[in-house]
């Protein structure tokens, strides 16, 4: 027993380390997922400099927005981003049930999570996206998004 407990302190430690790295591999987890790229319709494209970007959503979505509804739960928003013909990351909003509860008033963007992809489809730890709520957030009457007049514009072929 004696021994053991010596030996608390490092295991207490370890297992704090433990916790550590574990939080940091998750480091900004949210709700929102990787979409099926392939099953959303590409509505506009943004071009800065040496970036494309091809903004992407449901049809569903693109019908609400239309007909002044609001978007539906389970919609998934994707901005690929591509430099020199390649994907340089996704940039992703989804919304869900209720997800705005996880933040407090001062964060919520509604009830949409953020989430940065690179091209490998993990997530990367190192952005924390309260930078994409609150850049966002100004858009709070147009459903958070600032393309939502392009999708007003789009028309399906
Ligand atoms: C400094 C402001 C700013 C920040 C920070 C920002 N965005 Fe955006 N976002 C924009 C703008 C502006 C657009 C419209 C496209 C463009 O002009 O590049 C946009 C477009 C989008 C779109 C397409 C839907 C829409 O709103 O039109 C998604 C998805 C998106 N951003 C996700 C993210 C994610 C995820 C993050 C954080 C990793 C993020 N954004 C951070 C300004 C921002």
């Amino acid at each position: 027993m004696r021994r053991f407990l010596n030996r608390l302190p490092v295991l207490a430690a370890l297992a704090c380390g433990v916790v550590l790295i574990g939080w940091q591999v998750d480091a900004e987890p949210t709700r929102a997922t990787m979409p099926d790229i392939s099953k959303l319709v590409h509505y506009t494209t943004v071009t800065r400099g040496e970036v494309t970007e091809h903004i992407m959503t449901t049809r569903e979505a693109i019908e609400a927005v239309k007909a002044g509804k609001p978007i539906p739960d389970g919609t998934h928003f994707a901005l690929v981003d591509y430099r020199d013909g390649e994907v340089y990351r996704y940039f992703i909003m989804e919304k869900g049930p209720g997800w705005g509860a996880d933040y407090d008033e001062n964060r919520r963007t509604g009830d949409w999570h953020f989430q940065w992809y690179k091209p490998d489809g993990t997530i990367n730890t190192a952005e924390n996206t309260a930078r994409c709520q609150s850049c966002h957030s100004s858009r709070a009457d147009r459903e958070f998004l600032y393309t939502f007049n392009d999708i007003r514009r789009f028309e399906f072929d």
